[in-house]
């Protein structure tokens, strides 16, 4: 401290306010093995959209980028990527060995089948968005069935693995490098973020932003971790003082990225999508089964594999047991605005 008073001897007070703030950012993010903020100056390389038209990565002039498969679907990035924590570029390789798990490949099936019932249902060749789609889990059983779909992360590593793995199923998938708070313009069919909210300090718009990206008549699907589910979870897995300690919590361990997330609940998001001028669909529930068979042995053989999975999909939509699964997956329409005088 002595010392820095000596060397900012020369400095107006707004620069040593800016010089402190610095030291603190680098303080927090640098003493945390898991938080890393990509700095605004100099600027981080541009999103690298599957057709991005930019050539210079490192030029921070605005750009075109190119968003779904039609020519017209394009915006001009900025150049400035909101701060983001790198942990899931850092954790990529144990996440790709969680998604080969039996529960995990329960999620997708079920979330698979949930998207599947909204697309029949919204058309053919749909338009889709998916914020925080990482690696593409949800997006390429989609891009498979036809649909026009975008993935928007902002990890670089993470849509290099939604490329690649499209590209190994004879799928395209546009990517854009992007987040919550610089989202690309636009509207489309079906809007999704699954498992980002948490992630998020809660202070920013986020529904409204998924929300305005949704046509009217469009559908928005929000996914994440249920903070009830996971209480019976511990209660099974480590006991009662165990689930009491995780219900009292205020932030929930995540184990794969080795952090910890906000707890979301499914009735705030529903409040805040509602408030959003959105109109709930279902809420359906994910790894319920599953996370009640407490041995995982018997997952890994595929005749009980494939009872399991048919046992949750008929399950993720029924009260109550929609609401004590692993995740919640909310589903909400962007009803078209009723015209005055009441008329359809
Ligand atoms: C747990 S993964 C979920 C991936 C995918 N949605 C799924 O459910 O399989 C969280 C994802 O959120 C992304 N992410 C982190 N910060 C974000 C932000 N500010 N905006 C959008 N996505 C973000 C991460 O890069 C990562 O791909």
């Amino acid at each position: 401290m002595r010392r820095m008073r000596r060397r900012d001897a020369g400095f107006s007070n707004k620069e040593i306010l800016r010089k402190l703030k610095r030291a603190i950012a680098r303080e927090v993010f640098d003493s945390s093995p898991h938080l890393r903020c990509l700095p605004d100056h100099p600027q981080p390389r541009p999103p690298s959209a599957s057709s991005n038209t930019g050539s210079d990565a490192t030029t921070p002039s605005p750009r075109t980028i190119a968003v779904g498969r039609s020519p017209h679907d394009t915006w001009q990035w900025t150049g400035r990527l909101s701060c983001v924590s790198d942990v899931f570029s850092e954790k990529l390789a144990a996440w790709r060995d969680y998604t080969r798990t039996p529960w995990a490949r329960i999620r997708y099936g079920v979330v698979g089948d949930v998207l599947r019932r909204q697309t029949e249902q919204l058309g053919e060749q749909i338009r889709i968005l998916d914020v925080g789609g990482g690696d593409g889990m949800d997006a390429l059983p989609l891009a498979l069935a036809g649909h026009d779909v975008t993935v928007v992360d902002p990890s670089e590593a993470w849509l290099g693995e939604a490329q690649r793995r499209a590209a190994a199923a004879g799928a395209t998938i546009a990517t854009v490098r992007a987040g919550l708070d610089d989202l690309p313009p636009g509207e489309w069919d079906l809007v999704m973020c699954h498992f980002v909210l948490r992630y998020r300090d809660g202070a920013a718009d986020d529904i409204g932003a998924l929300a305005r990206r949704v046509r009217p008549g469009g559908r928005l699907s929000l996914m994440d971790v249920n903070p009830d589910g996971r209480v019976l979870r511990e209660l099974l897995n480590g006991g009662p003082a165990a689930a009491l300690e995780e219900l009292k919590a205020d932030r929930a361990k995540v184990e794969t990225f080795r952090t910890s997330a906000r707890k979301v609940s499914v009735e705030t998001t529903m409040s805040e999508a509602t408030a959003a001028g959105l109109t709930p669909i279902g809420i359906f529930g994910n790894r319920i089964a599953n996370d009640l068979l407490v041995d995982n042995t018997s997952k890994h053989d595929p005749a009980f594999f494939e009872q399991l999975l048919a046992l949750e999909l008929e399950l993720c939509d029924r009260e109550p047991f929609n609401r004590v699964g692993f995740a919640w997956q909310l589903v909400l329409e962007h009803r078209a605005t009723p015209r005055p005088g009441g008329a359809p």
